[in-house]
């Protein structure tokens, strides 16, 4: 328990922000999305490529359960971690669900036709996806903070006032 968990859209800043997060917690900080990239020993745009989003969504699963058992985290997810049902209920179990929001425009340059980033191909597609996946944040989060235009060090000492 104890764990902080840290969710939105692609381009949020979910893997700086907690990693600057964990080390000022004194936490330990893990990245779903690397985890699987470490273990399955591809990129997550091979995996989509190869073995597709299904097997992809499998994986992040099962490593998000993996790491949401164990203390004192701060765990940062992918952006499509909302996609399965079941992942509410392992992050829940595991600690205090932060959202960070950003808008699409803002979001959409950090990422804009990032390779890495199968998901993020074109802004239309980029748009639609976050509309289809917003309330599932924003019902999903314990706290919410926004997280588009400011320093990453003003979102974490936001974090750290809402905790
Ligand atoms: C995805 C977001 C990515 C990564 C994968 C799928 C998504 O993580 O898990 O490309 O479905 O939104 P980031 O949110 O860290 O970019």
């Amino acid at each position: 328990m104890a764990n902080i968990i840290l969710i939105g859209f692609m381009g949020a800043g979910k893997t700086t922000v907690g990693e600057i997060l964990a080390n000022e917690l004194g936490y330990s900080f893990y990245d779903v999305d690397t985890f699987i990239e470490k273990t399955a020993g591809r990129s997550i745009k091979d995996m989509f490529t190869m073995a597709g989003e299904s097997w992809f969504r499998d994986q992040e699963t099962m490593t998000l359960s993996g790491l949401c058992d164990g203390d004192n985290r701060v765990i940062a997810t992918g952006g499509g971690i909302v996609e399965r049902d079941e992942n509410f209920d392992i992050m829940h179990n595991a600690g205090t669900v932060i959202y960070l929001h950003g808008t699409i425009d803002k979001l959409w340059t950090r990422v804009a036709k990032d390779p890495q980033r199968p998901l993020a191909t074109d802004l239309a597609t980029f748009r639609a996806r976050f509309d289809a996946r917003k309330k599932k944040y924003e019902d999903w989060a314990d706290i919410i903070v926004e997280a588009g235009a400011s320093r990453v060090e003003t979102i974490v000492e936001k974090i750290k006032e809402a905790l």
